[in-house]
């Protein structure tokens, strides 16, 4: 059987997307009655950086030591890739030494060609593109705190990025209404805009107020993305009405919750009153991070 990869959410199934959730809820439960779990020994994850990260590097880089396994930090500017090896031989030269690849790079496309090389399963740790790692930490969380999906909505505000992509992939999937409030020329990816009208309940406009109507979930990130820093000035101006804040909560549910895949800038996507109101979701949705991604680690990696 061809090994499997887990590139994008929109290559999963809603039933697949839900087996992973409910393997993440059993780790989670695992870990903390301190239960070991070790299907990953002897096995070794190699993890290729070419953007900086806090949250993806810990989160697997620990899951692999709880699943009894090695990590190993391979630096984007310390690797020949960063010299320019293809990556065609990249993948072929680490699917000898290694039981899986994860990877956070800015082209999809670049993730797409080392899956495509490697005989070892490839994670996409966050393209220009996608972030579907966080995306699959942020379905556990609402799971957790809401209790399901169903006749849910989520009102992403800000960016049509990497997290506005993923977040319509994955919640379309299973079942959750999507609303986006982006100012014109930065939404989200065309094809998936379209794809998620005819495949469920969403709703694209620059209308932040008309999109946290009745939210049960309040998402935002940050309005200039890592590759992006010398458009923050500029990025600052477009997206400036673009916020979490007081104003958008008020037309929400009152039970609504915030998350935010971090890092924040408090005073620009998300007030410091409304973080900090809601830092206990978003802590929660930081540390599903770890068990969303053993479930995937052990759903590719176990063999
Ligand atoms: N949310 C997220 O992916 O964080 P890092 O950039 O710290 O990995
Ligand atoms: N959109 C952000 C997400 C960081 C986790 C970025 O790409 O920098």
């Amino acid at each position: 059987m061809r090994k499997k990869d887990f590139l994008l959410l929109s290559d999963y199934s809603k039933e697949e997307i839900l087996s992973l959730l409910t393997l993440a809820e059993e780790l989670k439960r695992t870990k903390r009655e301190g239960r070991p779990h070790e299907f990953l020994k002897g096995k070794t994850l190699g993890m290729i950086f070419e953007k900086s990260s806090t949250r993806t590097r810990v989160s697997f880089e620990v899951g692999m030591v709880d699943l009894g396994g090695t990590a190993l930090f391979l630096s984007g500017n310390d690797i020949q890739l960063g010299r320019g090896e293809p990556v065609e031989d990249t993948a072929r030269v680490l699917s000898r030494y290694l039981d899986g690849i994860m990877i956070r790079t800015f082209e999809q496309e670049k993730v797409e060609t080392l899956a495509r090389f490697s005989a070892i399963p490839v994670i996409n740790g966050l393209t220009d593109f996608a972030h579907p790692c966080q995306v699959l930490a942020d379905l556990l969380t609402i799971l957790e705190h809401k209790g399901g999906f169903e006749g849910k909505t989520l009102c992403y505000i800000g960016d049509g990025n990497n997290m506005a992509n993923s977040l319509i992939a994955g919640c379309i999937k299973v079942g959750i209404k999507v609303r986006t409030a982006c100012p014109k020329g930065y939404l989200p990816d065309a094809g998936l805009r379209e794809w998620a009208q005819n495949a469920g309940d969403y709703l694209c406009t620059d209308d932040v107020l008309e999109a946290a109507q009745g939210a049960d979930v309040l998402y935002t990130d940050v309005w200039a993305s890592m590759g992006q820093e010398a458009e923050a000035a500029q990025r600052r101006a477009v997206f400036a009405q673009y916020q979490v804040n007081e104003k958008a909560l008020a037309v929400a549910r009152p039970d609504c919750m915030v998350l935010h895949c971090l890092p924040a800038h408090r005073g620009e996507e998300i007030t410091a009153e409304v973080f900090e109101a809601h830092a206990d979701e978003i802590f929660d949705e930081a540390e599903n991070r770890l068990h969303a991604q053993k479930a995937i680690l052990v759903s590719l990696m176990r063999g």
